[in-house]
């Protein structure tokens, strides 16, 4: 571990974590979820989901993983020294729930919970942490399918063939790319290729140095896009569309919304930024950190709108109710710049899109490739060439079968009789995408919370945040009793005194977030909760 790298510094921290966080979550989901559930109303939601649980749970993992200097399967393991009651709770009801599905006929979910409760009472938290890490893989695989369109866009934009007078032939078009699964599988091997070949360097030499000059460039690119939207006539609709709070379509449904979102903007629960805060220094400052990243990483979600809408609306389009919005309105809209100057905008906005994908692509595949390092020992050159082949091969599951199965039709086969055919999806693709956003991204938020706050223990949690930290003031006794900290020399004391940032973040992440994520997991799987 004395060996083990670390950031130059604080910049180089804050850009290779925005450079994980900002991605197709920012530029891509954000605009048309805002642009569907209430425009400036949704913002708000979403900020308040980011400041209540983003960056609690984030701060988590940055601590764990600069406590221990280790990946979340290393540093889970680490930190839970003898096995919690939490954990053999969590087994139990792991295993009871399994067999009460299996009783119920549901033989595939039900095995597979079972199996979950044995490895979860064999190996403790650390069994989520192979989650995690494992599941960032997953992620990869299928991230970098949609990172290949984008690179395939760029290059045609480019080079002028990126020219669709309307959005029916250029969904066409798009319709024609997903099923052309060897053009789809080319673009992803070409985009796994830039994200292995970045980390070739290293943590500081690899991620930290072209982080460092891709994020300032995606930014500006950002900027130069929104400059050239909103002064083209007829832009300012596109603005009060995008920003204008609608109260009245904010829905249930969309303030869950919010909160997947968050998680997935700021790649958490799967181990990312546990991994990235394990380089990290003790006399860097964690929560100053962590406020960084989410206000860039929310920052660029929301300029991305703002290069989005005007423009959409200025060409005279209709920003169309979901994901076609990148895909299909944009190259349209692209196409009637003034001047015959879209070929030069588009490209530049999908170059900025590649750059998001790509730093985004390049944590989920360090993720693994610290496993790897840290608990086989492997060498780093090793690491990456298995994590990269494994994730390409994996991936062309995802690749061949964008559009439907056609080409993997004994997977399906296969899937259909483990789960029951009710729950094959169009494609292997939302399969994947499904299982990691919807599940294992909560999963992973509110076990750290429960391991942090209840089992690593908030106390010891805190003294590790406060290295680094500029000074925090005591706490009052009912809040330190609360936060957990009431075995602490400095809390000894009854002076009086209001909450602090650590005691509310201790509250957050031992009580409210984990209750919150488990209501958002249940109702995300279709349990009716009430609303
Ligand atoms: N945060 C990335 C984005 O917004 O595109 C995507 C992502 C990366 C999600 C890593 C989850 C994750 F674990």
């Amino acid at each position: 571990m004395e060996n083990r790298e670390t950031w130059s510094g604080n910049f180089g921290f804050i850009m290779a974590t925005i450079g994980s966080a900002i991605g197709l979550g920012n530029v891509w989901k954000f605009p048309y979820i805002t642009g569907m559930n209430g425009g400036g109303a949704f913002v708000i939601v979403y900020i308040v989901c980011v400041l209540l649980l983003g960056v609690p749970v984030m701060i988590c993992e940055m601590n764990i993983g600069r406590k221990t200097g280790l990946n979340a399967y290393g540093a889970y393991k680490r930190l839970e020294l003898r096995r919690s009651r939490i954990g053999r709770f969590i087994a139990a009801g792991l295993i009871l729930g399994g067999l009460c599905l299996i009783g119920a006929g549901s033989y595939g979910f039900g095995t597979v919970s079972v199996i979950a409760g044995l490895i979860v009472l064999k190996l403790g938290f650390a069994a989520f942490g192979l989650l995690a890490i494992f599941g960032a893989l997953a992620i990869l695989s299928y991230y970098a399918v949609v990172g290949g369109w984008i690179v395939d866009y760029m290059f045609r934009s480019f080079s002028g063939n990126l020219n669709y007078s309307d959005v029916a032939s250029a969904g066409e078009a798009f319709g024609k790319l997903t099923e052309s699964p060897w053009r789809v599988s080319l673009f992803y091997v070409l985009f796994m290729v830039l994200c292995g070949a970045m980390l070739v360097g290293g943590v500081r030499n690899g991620i930290e140095k072209w982080s460092k000059i891709l994020m300032p460039l995606l930014f500006f690119l950002l900027i130069a896009v929104i400059v050239r939207s909103v002064t083209l006539p007829g832009s300012w609709p596109g603005v009060k569309f995008f920003l204008e709070p609608d109260f009245s379509k904010l829905t249930a449904g969309g303030i869950l919304m919010a909160l997947g979102q968050c998680f997935y903007s700021l790649s958490l629960g799967m181990g990312i930024t546990v991994t990235y805060g394990s380089y990290m220094r003790k006399n860097q400052d964690i929560f100053a950190a962590s406020f960084w990243v989410m206000v860039l990483d929310t920052l660029a979600a929301v300029l991305a709108g703002l290069a989005i809408f005007p423009a959409v609306f200025a060409m005279g389009f209709n920003p169309g109710d979901g994901p076609s919005l990148i895909f299909k309105i944009l190259p349209a809209t692209f196409n009637h710049f003034p001047g015959g100057t879209g070929w030069l905008w588009g490209g530049l906005f999908f170059l900025m899109l590649t750059i998001g994908a790509v730093t985004s692509g390049v944590a989920l595949l360090q993720n693994g490739v610290s496993f790897f390092q840290d608990q086989l020992k492997w060498s780093r050159m090793r690491s990456i060439a298995v994590c990269f082949c494994g994730v390409t091969l994996f991936g062309f599951l995802s690749s061949l079968s964008v559009a439907n199965w056609k080409h993997i039709p004994a997977v399906k086969t296969l899937i259909g009789k483990m789960f029951g055919a009710e729950h094959v999806p169009g494609s292997f693709f939302d399969m994947l995408d499904n299982l990691t956003s919807n599940w294992m991204l909560p999963i992973g938020g509110m076990v750290i919370c429960l391991f942090v706050g209840w089992v690593w223990t908030a106390r010891k949690a805190a003294r590790e945040l406060r290295l680094g930290a500029s000074k925090s003031s005591p706490d009052v006794n009912l809040i330190s009793l609360l936060a957990g900290f009431l075995g602490e020399p400095m809390y000894k004391t009854t002076r009086d005194h209001g909450l602090t940032l650590i005691s509310l973040w201790a509250i957050i992440i031992r009580f409210f977030a984990p209750v919150v994520i488990f209501l958002i997991f249940l109702r995300a799987v279709g349990v009716n909760i009430g609303f």
